[in-house]
């Protein structure tokens, strides 16, 4: 069976003038990385890669080889293309510059290398995380300021899923498309066209073990779907943690539900557990092109301006009415 690849869509939506060339080159060599990614996750202890690195990142979080590697993978691969101006990592605390042999472009890249991470040594599903900014200003090295821009600023959004299969999952702001890696042709087949987020929903997803440190609207919310049938939803619902990001948005993206990282009072200094630029902007951003919502609980995710790059904040997505009940219940009090 002939399989439109990633490549063919890219020049498509660049005839079609979504994007240029080279936001077209940025995503493919992503893409090329994620490939790159997938091989080392998936070799394992065979390797060596499972198991701490023996560092701490800028978030005081012991680092995995693996968020060390894909790290690394990720740099090399956008240095030299010439279609970036900067990039900026979880695991790193400053912004990272181009190489002075290389040629700069005019985007910035943001990324969460390896999101999941807990989840390495036990063999649960992992992922990349990423996305994609203008540089506002024409200097040769680009500032923290430069990537403080609203998530609706960002050009292109994605996450690879590194699972049974590996997944690329992309936005270009003409909704939201997912492409499946074949491993025999080395290549990123487009398998999930316009994907969309079912209106209709039994599923939620939260880490109920913070339940005691949630605040108000949020117990309130997850009380009434426990109640199911009995409670004022009228329905049994059923829940889900996998405690990756990326796979949890996946399972919305799939078959609708809501996931949830709120503000609660162990994380309430931080700002909220997930990270702003490189978590919570790329995730609202798909999730919002493919028909859900993305809230703090008090400010559409894609409308915060942040004021630095690592920042956290709260995150609530996925079905719109859904999320519009929670953002109710925060307004409520
Ligand atoms: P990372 O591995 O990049 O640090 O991100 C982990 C995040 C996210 O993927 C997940 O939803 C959440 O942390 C899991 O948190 P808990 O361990 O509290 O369940
Ligand atoms: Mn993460
Ligand atoms: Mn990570």
């Amino acid at each position: 069976m002939r399989r439109v690849t990633l490549t063919q869509y890219l020049i498509e939506q660049q005839r079609a003038g979504r994007i240029n060339a080279d936001l077209r080159l940025l995503i493919e060599v992503v893409a090329r990385a994620v490939k790159a990614i997938s091989v080392n996750v998936s070799k394992g202890a065979l390797a060596d890669l499972l198991g701490e690195a023996g560092t701490d990142n800028i978030q005081g979080e012991a680092q995995k080889k693996l968020d060390v590697i894909a790290n690394e993978i990720l740099f090399q691969a956008n240095e030299w293309g010439g279609h970036l101006a900067a990039m900026a990592s979880e695991e790193v605390e400053e912004v990272h510059q181009i190489p002075f042999d290389y040629p700069r472009g005019g985007y910035l890249l943001l990324f969460d290398p390896l999101d999941g991470s807990s989840n390495i040594d036990v063999n649960i599903s992992v992922g990349t995380i990423f996305s994609v900014l203008r540089n506002p200003g024409k200097d040769t090295e680009p500032s923290e300021q430069s990537f403080l821009q609203p998530g609706r600023e960002q050009v292109a959004a994605g996450y690879a899923l590194y699972g049974p299969s590996t997944l690329l999952i992309l936005t270009v702001g003409n909704g939201v498309h997912g492409f499946t890696l074949d491993r025999e042709m080395g290549s990123f087949a487009y398998t999930h066209p316009f994907m969309t987020i079912p209106v209709e929903t039994h599923e939620y997803a939260i880490n109920a073990s913070n339940a005691r440190h949630w605040e108000p609207p949020v117990q309130r919310y997850v009380a009434e779907l426990q109640q199911g049938s009995t409670g004022p939803r009228g329905k049994d619902f059923n829940m889900r943690w996998v405690a990756s990001m990326v796979a949890d948005v996946h399972r919305i993206l799939t078959r609708g539900g809501i996931f949830m990282y709120p503000m609660d009072e162990k994380c309430r200094k931080q700002g909220g557990k997930l990270r702003l630029m490189y978590e919570a902007n790329p995730m609202a951003m798909l999730v919002e092109q493919a028909g859900g919502a993305a809230t703090t609980g008090r400010e559409r995710i894609l409308d915060v301006v942040p004021h630095k790059l690592h920042q956290r904040v709260p995150v609530i997505l996925g079905s719109a009415s859904e999320v519009e009940r929670v953002a109710a219940y925060h307004r409520e009090g």
